[in-house]
């Protein structure tokens, strides 16, 4: 259990027009910090004013990306109090992540502890409009200077709070995706599990090949042999074809989302057959030239459930499902909203009340 000290803001920023959010433009009043050191552990929880930070220009974050982050939201309930959405399963993630990036993690209580005490000190920051939360960011950096390639010796772990509406521009609406066959994620025994900064940095490029196309998002295919699909940039993936829902196997090169989890045991759950075989990318084309492509869309936090109206590889080009949300997607997409959002009861379990 931490032991976390207070310094709250003399001055509170005004709050955002909740129409108008947009994703990760704003920032609530406090921040939760806490330090690591070497041979000491873990000191000085606090939740301070939210500020820039003091970073020696040396610190081994800026020069080797050693660094890892989480994404979760808090919602609103109609009844006005708080919920997080399996706040548990971050936690357990980011210490999987931290394994394979040589840093420290919070143990999952304490984790979660300070999440709940962020958002409770921000509650007012939690949106109310329909599809709004607040998106939380836990994230921790290697603070020691010095630019020898090594482990750091001192590392800061901090949440940080952004009121957010959708993530996608065109809101529910179905995005189009292109398939990169050129650049890779992910590799076995490479870092694509995780969540760490650095696999975001490397998928750049592919995002803006993809915009300069025209399309949204980038669909990733195995390091590999290039054939099977993988990962959308922000997005697990699933395709559903002659019935059964394909989405990639969590075999080391595929981010294990939060979102993909409970999309699997909703589907299960269901009656539905999801397989987690490896798709070959050559399949999904053939199933859409065969109108056998029912409906493919995107699973995350900060996308929640996305349809994909549109896949190119190569020279080919799947429209799917006439460019509308297909009805497994919409069901997911009402089931998993109405539990996170508080709209319907949650039989899963799955939320953890704030205030
Ligand atoms: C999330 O879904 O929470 C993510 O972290 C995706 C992204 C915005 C990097």
């Amino acid at each position: 259990m931490l032991n976390i000290k207070y310094e709250l803001a003399t001055t509170k920023k005004p709050k955002p027009d909740e129409n108008n959010l947009g994703f990760g433009i704003y920032y609530t009043d406090h921040m939760f910090v806490i330090d690591h050191t070497e041979g000491i552990g873990w000191h000085d929880a606090r939740i301070v004013p939210y500020a820039p930070l003091m970073l020696d220009p040396a610190a081994m974050v800026l020069h080797y990306a050693m660094e890892s982050f989480e994404g979760m939201k808090a919602y609103r309930l109609p009844d006005g109090s708080i919920q997080l959405f399996r706040p548990e399963k971050n936690a357990e993630r980011m210490i999987n992540t931290n394994k394979r990036m040589c840093l420290p993690s919070l143990p999952v209580e304490d984790f979660v502890q300070a999440v709940k005490a962020l958002v409770e000190t921000e509650k007012d920051w939690v949106p109310h409009q329909d599809g709004t939360s607040l998106y939380i960011r836990p994230f921790i950096i290697a603070t020691e200077p010095h630019l020898g390639v090594r482990t750091s010796k001192t590392h800061q772990f901090l949440i940080i709070c952004s009121p957010v509406g959708a993530y996608y521009s065109t809101g529910i609406n179905p995005v189009k995706i292109f398939v990169e066959d050129e650049y890779t994620r992910a590799c076995p025994g490479g870092t694509g599990f995780t969540k760490c900064g650095g696999n975001y940095a490397a998928s750049l490029v592919s995002q803006v090949k993809a915009h300069d196309l025209g399309y949204e998002q980038t669909l990733w295919l195995d390091g590999v042999e290039h054939k099977y699909v993988e990962e959308v940039g922000s997005m697990n993936c699933f395709f559903k074809i002659d019935d059964v829902i394909y989405t990639a196997p969590c075999v080391g090169t595929v981010l294990p989302g939060v979102t993909r989890m409970s999309c699997i045991e909703l589907l299960k759950k269901w009656g539905y057959t999801v397989s987690e075989d490896r798709l070959p990318i050559a399949k999904v084309m053939e199933a859409a030239k065969a109108g056998k492509l029912e409906e493919v869309f995107g699973t995350g936090t900060a996308a929640v459930i996305s349809p994909v109206g549109e896949l190119r590889y190569e020279d080919q080009v799947a429209f799917i499902n006439n460019g509308e949300i297909g009805p497994v997607t919409h069901k997911l997409y009402e089931t998993l909203t109405g539990i996170q959002w508080g709209k319907m009861p949650d039989d899963m379990g799955w939320t953890v009340k704030v205030c």
